[in-house]
């Protein structure tokens, strides 16, 4: 029998699509989760996809209690660690309530994971650690430059745990630093489901695609890109998912820290993504250009050759790919998972 894999956040849209791809690889799970940004549907979800009912602690990470009953009632051999708040502009209007949940978050989970002597973890950290880069592909040891305080607790949480982990031989950790994670599995039964009005583009095409919104305010057409638009490097959230198996086993076999990009490597401008989901759905996204975002940046795609190397991973799934699971996921859900 495989070993045990705690996802916190495990409710969540990068954790609800790994604790599936874990449970393909033969992994036990068990999800942890206070829902503050998710769905206990997810779980008759999960259950329809994997064909088993997967164990989901409701509970917060900085409930110390709780966590403890978790790893004595459960043999853990790795945690991934994707419970975060996430949104940008939040964190601006509320940097305390990201720095609690985030920081004093993690720094709970890890003392946990201290107590009871586990000492595999997968980080969920981001490419919003890169800030402004200075150039595009961004490997691992660019500048570091964060902007708003979720961009900071990210980075002061890759610093405590390399902390940790230099401060204890028996404790490893793989930092996976994701670029942008889209699109949905390919049953349309979990995806991305954001509260209110969506922050992230690609939720907000699919909103505009099946009529909840009128167009897409695309921010900015005069950066120097080549159409105008901002370029990201848009990635298969379950490419990301199996990029998470890897670490997995990357931890176990070889007992060492890691740190790595997961992304595909190529940049893709907001029109082309616009252009490539109206071909997959058949439908019109219209758009209208407004003013730039504060704090958004040009251009940002990853060198991932690094993940290449060490976990043997690569993106396999392309944009058009990203959109149909994408579009899949919005059509069957329109309402997100409270239809
Ligand atoms: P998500 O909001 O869908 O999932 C996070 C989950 O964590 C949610 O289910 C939420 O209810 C839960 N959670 C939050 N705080 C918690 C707490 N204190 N205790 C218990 N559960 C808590 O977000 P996601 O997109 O799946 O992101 C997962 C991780 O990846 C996050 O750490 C996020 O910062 C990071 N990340 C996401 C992106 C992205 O664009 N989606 C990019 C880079 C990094
Ligand atoms: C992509 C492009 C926008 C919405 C964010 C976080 C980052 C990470 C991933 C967690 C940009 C444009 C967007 C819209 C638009 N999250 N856009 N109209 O900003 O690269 O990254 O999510 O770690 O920290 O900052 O992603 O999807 O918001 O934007 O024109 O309605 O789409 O300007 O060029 P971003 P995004």
């Amino acid at each position: 029998m495989k070993s045990c894999v705690l996802l916190t956040g495990g409710a969540g849209y990068i954790g609800s699509h790994t604790a599936v791809e874990l449970v393909n690889r033969g992994y036990e799970v068990v999800l942890l989760d206070n829902f503050s940004n998710s769905s206990p549907q997810v779980l008759e979800r999960l259950r329809q996809i994997t064909g088993r009912d997967l164990p989901c602690v409701s509970a917060d990470i900085r409930d110390g209690v709780t966590l403890d009953e978790v790893f004595d009632h459960h043999v853990i051999d790795v945690v991934i660690h994707f419970a975060a708040l996430k949104a940008v502009g939040e964190s601006c209007a509320q940097p305390l309530l990201y720095f609690d949940n985030n920081i004093a978050g993690t720094i709970s989970l890890l003392q946990a994971m201290r107590r009871h002597q586990v000492g595999r973890l997968v980080f969920s950290s981001s490419a919003t650690v890169y800030g402004e880069p200075d150039r595009c592909p961004i490997p691992e040891a660019a500048p570091l430059r964060v902007s708003n305080p979720y961009g900071r607790s990210k980075l002061v949480m890759e610093q405590l745990i390399a902390d940790v982990a230099a401060a204890d031989s028996k404790f490893h950790a793989a930092t996976l630093r994701y670029f942008n994670p889209v699109g949905a599995h390919e049953s349309g039964l979990i995806g991305e489901d954001p509260n209110g009005v969506p922050n992230n583009l690609m939720p907000f095409v699919c909103q505009v695609a099946v009529g909840r919104r009128p167009f897409l305010s695309v921010f900015g057409n005069d950066y120097p890109t080549r159409d105008g638009t901002g370029v990201r490097d848009y990635l298969h959230v379950v490419d990301l998912a199996r990029a998470h198996v890897r670490a997995v086993e990357y931890l176990q076999r070889e007992e060492r820290n890691l740190l790595v990009n997961l992304g595909t490597g190529r940049g893709v401008s907001v029109l082309e993504l616009v252009r490539a989901f109206e071909q997959v759905s058949g439908r019109s996204v219209p758009l209208e250009f407004m003013p730039r975002r504060a704090g958004d940046v040009a251009e940002c795609f990853a060198d991932p050759s690094l993940a290449e190397e060490l976990l043997n991973w690569r993106a396999e799934y392309d944009v058009l790919r990203m959109c149909v699971d994408a579009w899949h996921w919005q059509q069957q859900n329109p309402h997100g998972y409270l239809a």
